[in-house]
C-alpha cells in the first residue's frame, strides 16, 4: 500500500504537506494510484541487467468454483474500505486463520522453487497452481489490474515485482509476496530468499530484515500503540546502517486485501493509535542497503531502489489476543533464508 512521502503534499489536496496534515492517520482507496504515475528515468541499478525489462506472460486461469473477491473480474474492488471494523469477530478470526495457513503452503511451495536459472514466471506459475489445488484465489491477479499472482521482487526491487521471463541468477536475492483469498479472507505473506550463494552483505540486509519483522511484531501487545512497531524495525535497521522505506507500509487484513490500520515501519511518534486484541494486520518491513528513496517504474508497479543498491523484506499476517500476537502465517521452524545459511550457503 502506498503511503505520501513526509515532505510531499496531503492527499486531503489541503496543499499542506503530509508531515503536516494527515500524517499518522488512514490513506484512502486510490491514493497510491496517483503517486504512481511519478516515474523518474535513470534509475542505477546495482545488477544492470536487471534494468531490462522482462516480459511479462499472461496469467493462468482460476478455476470458476473457487471463490473470487470483488476486483477478480474488473480489477477494482467494490468495497469502501471499512473503517470501522477493525477487530474480527470470531468467525472471521477462524477463516483468517485458515486463510493465513493457505498463504503459508503456497509460499512455502514456491520458496522452495528457487534456483538460479528458473524465471520469475515459472515462480508465479509454480505458486499460482499450488493456490488453485488448495482452492483458494491468488489475491494479487488483477487486485488494482495487478497482472499475476504473485510479487517477485529481486534484489534492488523493493516491492511489488511483477514476474517476467528473467532467470535468476547465482547471488541475487528474491523475495516472494504470497496473498491467498480463502473462506471470503485474505492472508499475506513474504520471505526473502538467496538463489544461489550470497555476498556478505546481502546475508546481513536479509537476516537484519527478518529481525526487524520479529522485533516489530514482538512490540504488539493489546493496549500498546501502533508506533512502538516501527520504533523497535527502525532501531533494528539503524543500527546495522540500513534504512527504513517508508513509501509502503503494512495494512490491516481481512475481507479487504488492504484495510485499516495502516502499519508504517519507521518512527512515527505522533500515531498514538491502541492496539485492540481481535486486530489482524500485517508487519511488512522493507529494509534498503543504501538510501530509503524509491523510485517505481513505468509498470507503475516496480518500486526499486533509487540507488540502485538491495533491498530485502519479510512479511507475517498477525492476530492480535489477550494471550499474545498469533502468525497466522507462521511456517514450521525457521525461515527458508536461515536453513539456506544453515546448509552452507
Ligand atoms: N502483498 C502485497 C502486500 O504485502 C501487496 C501486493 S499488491 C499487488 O501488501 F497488487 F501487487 F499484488
Ligand atoms: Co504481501
Ligand atoms: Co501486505
Amino acid at each position: 500500500m502506498k503511503t505520501p512521502g513526509r515532505n510531499e503534499p496531503c492527499w486531503c489536496g489541503s496543499g499542506k504537506k503530509y508531515k503536516k496534515c494527515h500524517i499518522g492517520q488512514p490513506v484512502p482507496p486510490g491514493f497510491g494510484e496517483e503517486l504512481t504515475e511519478v516515474i523518474r528515468a535513470g534509475t542505477r541499478p546495482a545488477r544492470p541487467d536487471r534494468v531490462v525489462k522482462g516480459v511479462v506472460s499472461p496469467a493462468p486461469p482460476v478455476p470458476p468454483e473457487i471463490g473470487r473477491p470483488s476486483y477478480a473480474a474488473t480489477g477494482e474492488p467494490t468495497e469502501r474500505r471499512a473503517t470501522n471494523c477493525i477487530k474480527k469477530t470470531a468467525d472471521e478470526i477462524r477463516r483468517m486463520r485458515a486463510a493465513g495457513k493457505t498463504a503459508r503452503r503456497v509460499l512455502d511451495h514456491v520458496l522452495a522453487a528457487v534456483r538460479p536459472g528458473i524465471t520469475t514466471t515459472e515462480l508465479d506459475e509454480i505458486a499460482h497452481a499450488k493456490a488453485v489445488e488448495l482452492g483458494a484465489y491468488p489475491s494479487p491477479l488483477n487486485y488494482h489490474g495487478f497482472p499475476r499472482s504473485i510479487c517477485t521482487s529481486v534484489n534492488e526491487v523493493i516491492c511489488h515485482g511483477i514476474p517476467d521471463d528473467r532467470a535468476l541468477r547465482d547471488g541475487d536475492i528474491i523475495n516472494c509476496d504470497v496473498t491467498v483469498y480463502y473462506e471470503g479472507m485474505h492472508g499475506d505473506c513474504s520471505e526473502t530468499v538467496f538463489a544461489g550463494k550470497p555476498d556478505p552483505q546481502s546475508k546481513k540486509l536479509v537476516q537484519t530484515t527478518y529481525d526487524c519483522m520479529m522485533a516489530g511484531i514482538a512490540s504488539v501487545e493489546v493496549g500498546g500503540r501502533i508506533n512502538e512497531i516501527g520504533k523497535a524495525i527502525t532501531a533494528i535497521a539503524h543500527r546495522a546502517g540500513f534504512s527504513v522505506v517508508r513509501d509502503f507500509a503494512g495494512h490491516g487484513i481481512g475481507s479487504q486485501f488492504h484495510m485499516d490500520p495502516q502499519i508504517v515501519h519507521y518512527r512515527e511518534p505522533r500515531n498514538r493509535q491502541r492496539i485492540a486484541a481481535g486486530m489482524t494486520f500485517t508487519v511488512e518491513p522493507m529494509i534498503n542497503a543504501g538510501s530509503h528513496k524509491c523510485d517505481i517504474w513505468s509498470d507503475n508497479w516496480t518500486a526499486v531502489t533509487r540507488d540502485g543498491k538491495r533491498s530485502a523484506q519479510f512479511e507475517h499476517t498477525i492476530l492480535v489476543t489477550e494471550q499474545g500476537v498469533e502468525l497466522l502465517t507462521g511456517g514450521d521452524g525457521p525461515p527458508m533464508f536461515q536453513r539456506q545459511l544453515a546448509a552452507g550457503w
